[in-house]
C-alpha cells in the first residue's frame, strides 16, 4: 500500500481497496473524539485552508471541524468573489495555489471546474483535497458514504447498490469507480438526459465494474442492500452559483424513494444514503424509517475528514 503522507486526494479512481480499508480503520481510531465532542493535538502545529469557489454546507464545514477536532488551525474563503480569483484579476488556479501553499499545510478545494483540483496540486506542494470538482469527482464525500455502508453492513462485498438521480452528478462517479475495488454492484437510476455519459460508462467497463440500468425505482429496489440518492431538480454544478428560480419542477416518481415504495417493496434491511441537499426525491417523512442512515453519514463525514488529515499530514500511518 503507498503512503498517504503527503498525498493529494483527487480521485477515488486513485484507491486500492486496501487503502480504503485502511482509511475506515483510522476513522475509526479517531471516531471518539467526535463521539465525545472532544478535541485532541494531534494536528497542533498544523493548518488547513479551506478554498471554496461553490457553495457547501457540509464540505467545507465538515472538514474544518474536523481540523478542529485534531488541534490544527483552519483559515480559508467560502466565496470566490471576495478573492482575485473573483474579481476583475480573475487569478489562475495556478497563481492562486502556487501562493496558498506558503499559507497552510494542507488544502482543501472545491471548484466549478472539473479537473480544477488537480491543476491545483501541480502547484501547490502540500497536499491538496478535492472536496467536489464540477461535474467530476466528490472523494471525502463518497469516501463518508462506502464508510458509513462499512459500518452498517460490515462489508463492501456482496452487495447490491441501487443508485438514483442525476449520473452526471460527481458522487456517482466516486461511487461507481470505488466499485471497482469491492464486490458490490449497482443499479442506476436516472432520466434520459442524466444518464450515465458513454465516456464513462466506457471507464467503468474497463474497470471491471458491474451496473445495469433500470428505468426506475420501484423496478429494481427489492434488490437493493444500499440506495444512494442525489436529486434530478438540482443546480448546474458546473457554475460558481446557481440562484433558485421561482419554478424549481418536481421529480418524476421514477426517480424518488418515498415511504409507500420503501413499505411495499424494499429489505427490510435496506439503508437509504443521500450526500444532501435534497429536494422533493426525498420526502421528510423517510427520515423516520428504519432505512434512513444520512444522519448518521453526516457525523460520519466529519470523522472521515478526520482521517483524511491525519493519513495526509503524517498523524497516522
Ligand atoms: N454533500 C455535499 O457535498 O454537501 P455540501 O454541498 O453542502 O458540501
Amino acid at each position: 500500500m503507498r503512503s498517504f503522507l503527503g498525498r493529494d486526494i483527487l480521485s477515488l479512481k486513485d484507491f486500492s481497496r486496501d487503502e480504503f480499508l485502511r482509511v475506515f480503520q483510522v476513522a475509526e481510531d479517531l471516531k471518539p473524539y467526535a463521539r465525545d465532542r472532544r478535541n485532541t493535538d494531534l494536528l497542533k502545529n498544523k493548518t488547513l485552508l479551506t478554498a471554496f469557489y461553490q457553495p457547501s454546507t457540509r464540505t467545507r464545514l465538515s472538514t474544518e471541524a474536523a481540523m478542529h477536532r485534531l488541534g490544527g488551525h483552519v483559515l480559508g474563503f467560502s466565496d470566490a468573489k471576495m478573492t482575485r480569483a473573483g474579481d476583475f484579476y480573475q487569478e489562475s488556479i495556478k497563481d492562486t495555489f502556487h501562493m496558498l501553499e506558503y499559507y497552510a499545510d494542507v488544502i482543501a478545494i472545491r471548484h466549478f471546474q472539473q479537473g480544477a483540483p488537480a491543476e491545483a496540486a501541480r502547484w501547490a506542494s502540500v497536499p491538496v483535497i478535492n472536496c467536489g470538482d464540477g461535474w467530476g469527482e466528490h472523494p471525502t464525500q463518497v469516501l463518508t458514504d462506502l464508510y458509513t455502508i462499512w459500518l452498517e453492513k460490515g462489508t463492501l462485498d456482496g452487495l447490491r447498490v441501487l443508485c438514483v438521480g442525476d449520473m452526471r452528478m460527481r458522487t456517482m462517479h466516486s461511487i461507481l469507480y470505488a466499485a471497482s475495488q469491492f464486490d458490490l454492484s449497482a443499479d442506476v437510476v436516472s432520466p434520459p438526459e442524466m444518464s450515465l455519459l458513454p465516456e464513462f460508462k466506457a471507464e467503468l467497463d474497463a474497470m471491471g465494474v458491474s451496473y445495469r440500468e433500470v428505468p426506475s425505482v420501484a423496478d429494481c429496489l427489492a434488490d437493493a442492500d444500499v440506495i444512494y440518492m442525489e436529486p434530478v431538480v438540482q443546480a448546474d454544478y458546473t457554475q460558481s452559483r446557481v440562484e433558485r428560480g421561482s419554478e424549481t419542477g418536481r421529480t418524476p416518481e421514477a426517480y424518488r424513494v418515498t415511504r409507500p415504495l420503501l413499505a411495499d417493496r424494499a429489505k427490510r434491511d435496506a439503508i437509504i444514503l443521500h450526500s444532501l441537499p435534497r429536494m422533493d426525491e426525498l420526502p421528510e417523512d423517510v427520515d423516520e424509517t428504519r432505512h434512513q442512515r444520512y444522519w448518521v453519514e453526516a457525523f460520519n463525514g466529519v470523522v472521515m475528514r478526520m482521517a483524511l488529515l491525519s493519513l495526509v499530514l503524517g498523524a497516522a500511518e
